[in-house]
């Protein structure tokens, strides 16, 4: 049986540098679920398609094939057999890929292929739903968040150190708006499941989180 480790919780909470340090140490397979929201936001941006077109996203979401792969362990997303990875970072690309994740179409053709990967490899997956929906089963959840202007300067410091000039209260406003929408959507919206460990890293380093989680699997499989 595939052990799998279900991180959830809002942009900029750390969950991808948390899930890839745990995912190192324990020898499992780190899935970068939003990275797969990302790359089916890059088709819908490069086809034109505004994000309030639901026909027309549900239309697209039939010509889309997203595969993943691993490259020396680290996750390369394939559209339409290009590998994209490259492209997904920007900030133009989270904010249609925030506004298009709630669609049930978007939803429905990546829930399926997170599944399978957690089916046959030890996992640690980070999202919005994995602990609610995409894996309910996990053997251990988290939901890590950090308070907006935490987590706002977190992206500030990120930003500046690529020579990208930003403004802080922007980044915390649009921080504040995209917790709106994935919390409020129709479809799967960003929520603790009941079962999940809450843990706010605002005054936490990487290290005491990685440290907390990795305990959490100790319980669960002590024999390894
Ligand atoms: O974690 P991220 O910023 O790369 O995610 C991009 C968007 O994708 C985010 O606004 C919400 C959405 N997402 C989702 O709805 N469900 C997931 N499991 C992962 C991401």
């Amino acid at each position: 049986m595939a052990f799998n480790v279900a991180i959830d919780g809002p942009a900029g909470a750390g969950k991808s540098t948390v899930a890839k340090a745990v995912a190192a140490e324990e020898n499992f397979i780190y899935v970068d679920t939003g990275a797969m929201y990302r790359a089916m936001a890059l088709y819908f941006i490069r086809e034109k398609i505004e994000p309030a077109d639901e026909a027309s996203i549900a239309a697209a979401c039939v010509n889309v094939n997203i595969t993943i792969a691993y490259e020396g362990g680290v996750q390369q997303v394939y559209l339409n057999g290009e590998n994209v990875s490259g492209f997904l970072r920007t900030e133009e690309v989270g904010n249609m890929a925030s506004a298009t994740s709630g669609y049930i179409q978007v939803r429905e053709k990546l829930t399926e292929l997170q599944k399978q990967l957690a089916r046959t490899a030890d996992v640690v997956m980070d999202g919005r739903d994995i602990g609610t929906c995409v894996l309910p089963e996990a053997d251990v959840k988290v939901y890590l968040t950090a308070s907006s202007l935490v987590r706002a300067k977190r992206r500030y410091k990120e930003l500046t150190e690529k020579g990208v000039s930003c403004v802080l209260e922007e980044i915390e406003k649009d921080i504040v708006d995209r917790d709106y929408r994935d919390m409020h959507r129709e479809h799967s919206p960003l929520v603790r499941a009941e079962d999940a460990v809450f843990i706010d890293s605002s005054d936490l380093t990487l290290k005491e989180v990685v440290e907390r989680i990795e305990a959490m699997i100790r319980e669960k499989r002590p024999c390894r």
